[in-house]
């Protein structure tokens, strides 16, 4: 039988394969809680990173904390082609190609440019807004799309073609939120509830579907497409929902914002190079019962 190619007889070696050594990445609304985490890790692999973020002054920020050489910040609103294009552009100028893209954007109550109203966000469902919905598949979804348009043709003109995507989902995009955890909790904001809206799943879960697209479109062009679904993380929530929550999951704990960096890693770089089209869920065990 031929041999495949690739099949080296010099495998890259351990722990050398999650090196990004010479690689571009751009994250967007990585001025966020898990976003900065996301480019701590890309940096410490040795990548050059492009901090993007509709808070322009916190991912310049970032970026100045981070390294002044190797990261730069730039405002970035995914919804806007313009905006998309541009920094897309301003990230192949600066470091002269664009390997990875991780689409981590996302319409919350705690980023974003303009403040999104929480009694609007966490609005029951018979009464959700249909803009407050149009918002979320804005941000969630579409921008997703065009930063993956603006990514990949930079990917096919580049040489060697070729890049990685991940796309950021939740596992409220592969079970649907149960509701009972907020339970008898006492939410954060004074005049809206606290729980998991229609737009915020109902997005995490086409996010599965683009990222299955793409990869078996892109498949063929060395540009491989994973979706990460990251579970919820202790933000000082409510001790109530703490309770619900883990007694929810199998670990028994909430996640810390720097426990998806290791998953975030791994689809990256070559340590997932046959890996395409699939989901990594890093969740504690809550999508296992
Ligand atoms: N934190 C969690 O518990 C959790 C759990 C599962 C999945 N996730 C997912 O992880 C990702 C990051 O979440 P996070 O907790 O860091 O949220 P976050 O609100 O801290 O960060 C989101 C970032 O996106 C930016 N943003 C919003 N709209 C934008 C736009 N139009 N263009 C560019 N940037 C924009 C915000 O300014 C913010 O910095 C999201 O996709 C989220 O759905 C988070």
């Amino acid at each position: 039988m031929a041999e495949q190619p690739g099949s080296a007889l010099n495998p890259v070696p351990f722990p050398d394969l999650f090196r990004l050594d010479g690689r571009v990445a751009l994250v967007t609304g990585g001025a966020g809680l898990l976003g900065r985490r996301y480019c701590e890790a890309l940096l410490q692999a040795g990548a050059r990173v492009v901090i993007g973020d509709v808070d322009g002054a916190g991912a310049e920020a970032l970026a100045a904390e981070l390294d002044t050489e190797r990261a730069l910040g730039l405002k970035l609103d995914v919804t806007n082609e313009a905006s998309v294009n541009g920094a897309t552009q301003r990230a192949v100028q600066r470091f002269k190609r664009l390997d990875i893209l991780v689409n981590n954007a996302a319409l919350t109550v705690r980023g974003g440019s303009e403040r999104l109203s929480p009694a609007d966000y966490f609005a029951p469902f018979e009464s959700y807004k249909r803009d407050v919905w149009q918002r979320a598949v804005d941000v969630n979804l579409t921008g997703m799309l065009l930063c993956a348009q603006a990514a990949g043709r930079q990917m096919l003109l580049q040489d060697p073609p070729g890049g990685v995507m991940v796309n950021i989902s939740s596992t409220y995009g592969v079970v649907a939120p149960d509701q009972r955890v907020y339970d008898g909790v006492r939410s954060p904001y004074a005049d809206a509830t606290f729980n998991t809206p229609v737009s915020y799943a109902v997005t995490k879960t086409a996010v599965l579907g683009l990222t299955r697209y793409l990869a078996t479109y892109w498949g063929k062009n060395n540009i491989r497409v994973n979706a990460l679904t990251p579970h919820g993380v202790y933000d000082n929530h409510d001790d109530a929902f703490v309770r619900n929550f883990v007694y929810r999951s199998p670990l028994g704990r909430m996640a810390r914002n720097d426990e998806y960096r290791g998953a975030l890693l791994f689809l990256v770089s070559d340590a997932s190079s046959y890996m395409t089209g699939a989901n990594l869920i890093v969740d504690g065990g809550w999508t296992a019962w």
